[in-house]
């Protein structure tokens, strides 16, 4: 099968992180859907816009990624997430 480009940007941004949509330092704050609704703002209303807002500017010990990834990259990596999440990590 195709592997996405958005898995290929998350893999190498994201996962060392986020493995399996987990979070190795803030062990509640996952990309599974819960967490997300939870603790994502706007995440419930704009679920993609919320994701590439993080993404872009980063929070806490979270870096942003607005002068590393492309625009067009960060939506790639935002729409797999909300895959993912929409699919539980499976
Ligand atoms: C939170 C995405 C890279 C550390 C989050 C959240 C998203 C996200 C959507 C919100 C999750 C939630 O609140 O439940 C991404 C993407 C990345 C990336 C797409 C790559 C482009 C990283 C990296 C690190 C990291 C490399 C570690 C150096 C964190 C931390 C939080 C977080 C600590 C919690 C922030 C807080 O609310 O205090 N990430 N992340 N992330 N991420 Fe990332």
């Amino acid at each position: 099968a195709e592997i996405s480009n958005g898995s290929k940007i998350f893999n190498a941004n994201c996962s060392s992180c986020h493995i399996g949509g987990g979070n190795i330092l803030i062990s509640e704050k996952t990309l599974k859907k819960e967490a997300l609704s939870k603790y994502l703002e706007d995440y419930d209303a704009d679920s993609i816009q919320a994701i590439i807002y993080q993404v872009q500017n980063g929070k806490n010990a979270m870096p942003a990624f607005k002068n590393k990834l492309s625009e067009q990259e960060i939506i790639e990596v935002a729409a797999y997430i909300f895959q993912k999440a929409e699919l539980g990590w499976q």
